[in-house]
């Protein structure tokens, strides 16, 4: 062994061991005349990154860099190293200085170049920047400053493996993307954890396509985001360090930024990081544990790496066990490796298409689009149908509003696939929906074929009645309600108690009859289409008008809502709370009975452009407080404590005096006496009402629904949904601008335009602040239903100040390595969604 230079020591003892009193340091900047040399650093001014020289000393090979690091963290501290292909061998007279031309150059005992900072070379040098001064700064961003203060050349514009955040002032470092040259940043993973040179795993945009991100392994993709479409800024609440990170996705002029960061400053050491094995990771330093945690970590499946499911097969992210699915039409290749899980093959369409001859599209909600697209400018909806219709080698298309980030000024964007469909995914709440192309025949055979496609799915527009009506009982109707209510509470019931109740007060009413009273479930006769199935109007013999849900047949989910909302609606009797009227089980129909009313839901009401002026303020008031009435009965004044789970405007009917009703039990939960919160592994509701503890780790309590009234609080007031296009560029959500205008004390701005006149200002400012109370991030915090209910009904009452609520956006630009793998490996739960909007 050869014995080391002392210094060389030193800086060694230095840089393994924070905090070493007697490492050399230079301030935070290097000047001309001070070389740096082994042995001392230079540190930013808040004591947080040091540049210098270093070794990894678990390698076995002594090789030396220039690098920086955050001085307070003993282990996998590098955030930059400038030679990290060329090590020096031989520290002991290696410089970092200053260039006559005024670039830094490092070179070696012997006097050899290894790296530099080039500046000359691009012809910014000269008397310019004579007299340079490189300065590292508190973010961790090197800087070579020209005597007037120019900057030169920085370090976070050659990003190594690792992404700086941004923090409240303090800028981080960008992934940029140059449109019209294709230039565009990557992170480069290190080779091993002791070896610092460029390793296999890339991440950064496509630059062909680049409104997609990829890892690479390699020239080969190896994992793949989804799709940008819009400037995004996508917040996730990170209840470790008690704040939101954003991810952010710019577009100025010709160029597209990629950063992430935290709205307060330095409250948490944070990176981004592309590590030797392919996973890109968003970490934050934990001091107690003196370790670093993952926040987000990816791929984390199998099934999330690139085409891991074969062509025309795709991931199904929706189900507790991630795996390959193949699109309905299609069946696998190979059936024997498939149900060896080795999904390569892929899948084959099970009838031909018939190209010009009645071909359809069948459509699939929240999906990450394959790869590989035709993107074809300037299309309307109809006329990026007839572009795929025409050519017979289009096998899918996926149509979306671009506004935002329009390129060209053309909002439109039609993407087109030809042949094999690879790399899909569905996932949670997000993505886009991709129509895909079958043959129109297989309609005859019960699938939901699209040949025209329809507007988004209205949810469900069921009306239901204020007055109970007393029904008799069909012929051996007694005898039948008890088999088949027996048969309702066998299988293992999903609420957390079990509820024995022979007393079956509803009605069974007969599948003929129903047939009789929705004219054999004609179309004419639909109302709408649920999360479970459609509803019919219907008109029994004594024409009593009713509305008849249908649920989907053979649907596994259908079972246990029908059950649970059978059970649970015999339970609750309150004015505002929607009324079973019966139920009928035929064969595999089941089917739920309510009474029929006119005025559909609020969701209907309120959201339509002309039907909403019959909402004036009084009413939407009394509305309010109705549905505070109703949930209150359901969290604490019923007999049983219930969680509704799926609170929202489709959920909210309204009778003829627009007295509103809570509906759809289907996915209630009853809570023992005693319960506080639950776990659960299936996570359903509707994406942009559920609370963020109930989307990430699948706990729901009583304020999960607090949250999602808050939600609803907002949409009344404001007469937008909470998931309509951004207000304003800058908001999220009507979340982030409620909260940013009652913060600037301009409340009043949110409040929706036709009922600004007539109303009583105090009432709806008074509404939004409760709304905001409501949604805050902290479940503690947001008030109980019976303090909502009396702040309702008492404006006497002084409210609480609000703290800045979480921010959630359907898109996730950080989908691939980050939120949506979050979702899935934190209790690798799921989430169905049961409605696209
Ligand atoms: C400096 O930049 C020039 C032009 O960009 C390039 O040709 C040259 O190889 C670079 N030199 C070093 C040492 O990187
Ligand atoms: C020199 O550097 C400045 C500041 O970074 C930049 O604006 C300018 O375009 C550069 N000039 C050349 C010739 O690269
Ligand atoms: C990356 O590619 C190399 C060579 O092609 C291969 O040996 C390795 O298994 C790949 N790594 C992963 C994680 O797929
Ligand atoms: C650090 O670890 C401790 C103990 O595991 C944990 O309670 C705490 O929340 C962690 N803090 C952060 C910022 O991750
Ligand atoms: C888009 O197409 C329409 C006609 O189809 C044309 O009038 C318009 O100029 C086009 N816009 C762009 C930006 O190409
Ligand atoms: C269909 O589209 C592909 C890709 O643009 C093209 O190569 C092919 O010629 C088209 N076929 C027809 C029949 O238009
Ligand atoms: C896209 O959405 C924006 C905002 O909602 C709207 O103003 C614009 O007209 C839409 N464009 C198209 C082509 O649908």
């Amino acid at each position: 062994m050869d014995p080391l230079p002392l210094h060389t020591i030193i800086w060694l003892v230095c840089w393994s061991f924070w905090l070493f009193p007697f490492c050399a340091s230079s301030g935070s900047r290097l000047l001309p005349d001070k070389p740096l040399s082994a042995g001392s650093t230079i540190t930013s001014d808040d004591g947080t990154f040091a540049l210098g020289f270093f070794s990894l000393s678990s390698s076995s090979t002594k090789h030396y860099y220039v690098g920086i690091w955050y001085k307070n963290i003993p282990e996998d501290n590098c955030v930059w190293v400038a030679n990290r292909a060329m090590p020096i061998t031989d520290p002991s007279s290696a410089t970092l200085a200053f260039t006559s031309e005024s670039d830094l150059a490092l070179s070696d005992t012997n006097g050899q170049l290894l790296w530099t900072t080039n500046i000359s070379a691009a012809g910014n040098s000269s008397s310019e920047a004579t007299g340079g001064i490189a300065t590292l700064e508190n973010n961790g961003n090197f800087i070579l400053q020209s005597s007037h203060g120019i900057i030169l050349w920085q370090s976070f514009d050659y990003p190594t493996d690792t992404l700086l955040p941004h923090m409240n002032l303090l800028p981080g470092m960008n992934l940029r993307l140059t449109h019209k040259t294709h230039a565009l940043q990557r992170l480069i993973s290190w080779r091993s954890p002791q070896d610092p040179s460029p390793g296999n795993f890339l991440y950064g945009a496509d630059p062909d396509e680049f409104r997609q991100r990829f890892i690479w392994n390699g020239s080969t993709p190896y994992m793949r985001g989804s799709i940008w479409n819009k400037n995004l800024v996508v917040g996730q609440y990170v209840e470790s360090i008690k704040s939101t990170i954003y991810y952010e996705l710019r577009t100025i002029d010709d160029e597209i930024y990629a950063s992430f960061g935290l709205p307060v400053p330095g409250v948490s050491l944070l990176q981004m990081k592309i590590d030797y094995s392919g996973k890109i990771k968003t970490r934050v330093w934990n001091s107690s544990r003196s370790k670093w945690t993952d926040l987000w970590s990816g791929p984390n499946q199998e099934c999330n790496k690139f085409g891991y499911c074969g062509p025309f097969g795709y991931c199904d992210n929706t189900q507790p066990i991630v795996t390959c699915k193949c699109l309905d039409g299609f069946e696998p290749n190979n059936k024997q490796d498939w149900t060896a899980s080795r999904f390569s093959q892929g899948c084959h369409r099970m009838e031909a298409l018939r190209c010009g001859q009645g071909d359809g599209f069948l459509n699939m909600l929240t999906m990450k689009v394959p790869s590989q697209f035709l993107y074809v400018k300037n299309r309307s909806l109809d006329e990026c149908i007839a572009e795929c219709t025409s050519n017979c080698s289009c096998t899918a298309f996926t149509y979306t509003n671009m506004s935002i980030d329009a390129i060209n000024g053309d909002e439109t964007r039609c993407l087109l696939w030809i042949g094999d469909l690879i790399d899909m995914e569905k996932l949670i709440g997000q993505g886009e929906t991709l129509y895909i192309r079958v043959n129109g025949l297989s309609d005859k055979k019960g699938k939901s074929i699209v040949l025209k496609i329809t507007l988004p799915v209205v949810s469900s527009l069921l009306m239901i009645i204020c007055v109970w009506l007393v029904w008799i009982c069909n012929l051996g109707g007694k005898q039948r309600n008890k088999k088949i209510w027996k048969k309702l509470m066998s299988g293992t019931l999903s609420t957390s108690v079990e509820l024995r109740d022979g007393n079956m007060k509803y009605p069974f009413i007969s599948f003929k009859e129903i047939i009789l009273a929705t004219n054999n479930f004609s179309s004419s006769n639909m109302l709408g289409h649920g999360g479970f199935g459609n509803v019919y109007k219907g008109t029994l013999e004594d024409s009593t008008e009713i509305a008849v849900k249908r649920l989907s047949k053979g649907s596994g989910q259908g079972v246990m809502e029908f059950r649970n909302e059978v059970i649970l609606i015999a339970k609750l009797q309150h004015q505002n709370l929607v009324r079973l009227l019966g139920f009928c089980i035929h064969g595999d129909e089941k089917l739920l009975i309510y009474e029929y009313l006119s005025n559909k839901s609020l969701h209907a009401m309120l959201f339509d452009a002309t039907r909403k002026s019959m909402l004036d303020w009084p009413i939407r008031f009394e509305i309010i407080k109705g549905v505070a009435r109703g949930l209150l009965y359901l969290h604490q004044d019923s007999r049983l404590k219930i969680i509704h789970r799926d609170l929202k405007a489709s959920n909210i009917l309204l009778d003829a005096e627009m007295c509103p009703k809570i509906s759809d039990f289907g996915m209630a939960r009853i809570f023992g006496g005693n319960q506080q919160q639950e776990n659960t592994n299936r996570v359903v509701g509707t994406y942009g009402y559920m609370s963020p503890e109930y989307v990430l780790k699948g706990v729901f309590s009583v304020k999960s629904d607090v949250y999602s009234f808050g939600v609803l609080l907002l949409e009344i007031v404001s007469g937008s949904k909470i998931s309509s296009v951004l207000l304003k560029a800058d908001f999220s959500s009507i979340i982030a601008y409620a909260w940013s205008l009652w913060k600037d004390g301009n409340t009043k701005d949110f409040v929706d335009s036709p009922i600004v006149g007539g109303c009583s200002l105090d009432e709806t400012l008074r509404c939004i602040h409760i709304g905001l109370l409501c949604v805050q991030g902290s479940p503690n915090a947001r008030p109980l239903m019976s303090s909502i209910v009396s702040f309702l009904e008492n404006g006497d009452i002084s409210l609480p100040t609000p703290k800045e609520p979480m921010y959630f956006v359907e898109n996730n630009y950080c989908a691939d390595g980050a939120a949506e793998n979050t979702v899935n490996s934190a209790n690798t739960m799921s989430i169905t969604v049961l409605e696209g909007r």
